[in-house]
């Protein structure tokens, strides 16, 4: 069985704001994007690339992709819809059990071997995994006027993050029931895992590092560009 990537890119940034979209904000001297690309590739040079992106996108440079093995896919109007238009290129030529798995491209900072230890988990589970950390901060909950309501009891509380995997089948399987009238619906499918757990399964936490931060806000380009900097100083040395 084979490995196929799909890297959601059809966002559009609203966020971080700025003049393009946030993947093609240039970090560490190179696109967001083009980072992403490149650690997935040096991690699974051989695997199939699904890039989803917007059919109007006007920033796209095909030499920003490192893989000879790959195709475009159109986003579509929420991740989860780029994410099944990947599912549907794969359908076409994968088979049920290859393995699938999911990064944002927002998320440039995943290393090498939280890339292995997810990989080598979804290999191992049957209900497929994800990297996430544990919460660190304590968490209140508002009472609609500004004050809190409530503090959560934040343990067994974790944070997900990308890359998620599993099995092509249970994907295809999850995301189609989450999205089906009677299913979990749009708002609450906001990753992959969140689909497969409709569906009783238990994707496996994999425990990642805080630093595989998801560009959302301006302020996140300068902590990209120091963790991304920071490690090719580690890589120099
Ligand atoms: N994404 C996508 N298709 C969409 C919306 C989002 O492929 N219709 C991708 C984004 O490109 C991003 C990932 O999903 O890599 C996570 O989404 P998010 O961080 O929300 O990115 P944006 O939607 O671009 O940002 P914002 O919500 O601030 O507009
Ligand atoms: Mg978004």
């Amino acid at each position: 069985s084979r490995l196929w990537l799909i890297v959601p890119a059809a966002g559009v940034g609203k966020r971080v704001g700025g003049t393009c979209p946030k993947q093609y904000l240039e970090v560490a001297g190179r696109p967001v994007l083009a980072h992403t690309l490149a650690r997935l590739h040096q991690s699974f040079p051989e695997a199939r690339l699904c890039l989803c992106l917007a059919p109007d996108d006007d920033w796209f440079d095909p030499a920003l992709v490192p893989f000879t093995d790959w195709q475009r896919v159109a986003g579509g109007a929420e991740r989860v819809h780029s994410v099944v238009n990947a599912l549907a290129a794969v359908a076409a030529q994968g088979a049920p059990d290859d393995l699938v798995l999911v990064h944002d491209v927002a998320r440039p900072c995943v290393s090498a071997d939280d890339l292995s230890r997810l990989y080598n988990a979804a290999l191992a589970s049957p209900d497929g995994a994800l990297l996430a950390s544990p919460v660190a901060d304590t968490i209140k909950r508002d009472d609609g006027q500004g004050a809190v309501a409530n503090t959560e009891d934040r343990r067994g509380l974790w944070q997900a993050q990308t890359p998620q995997a599993f099995r092509f089948a249970l994907l295809q399987e999850a995301l189609a029931r989450a999205l089906a009238p009677d299913g979990i619906g749009v708002g609450r499918i906001t990753d992959e895992a969140s689909a497969v757990e409709a569906l009783g399964r238990a994707p496996r936490l994999v425990a990642g590092r805080r630093d595989n931060i998801k560009i959302t806000h301006p302020e996140d380009l300068r902590l990209a560009e120091l963790i991304l900097a920071g490690d090719a100083v580690l890589r120099d040395l």
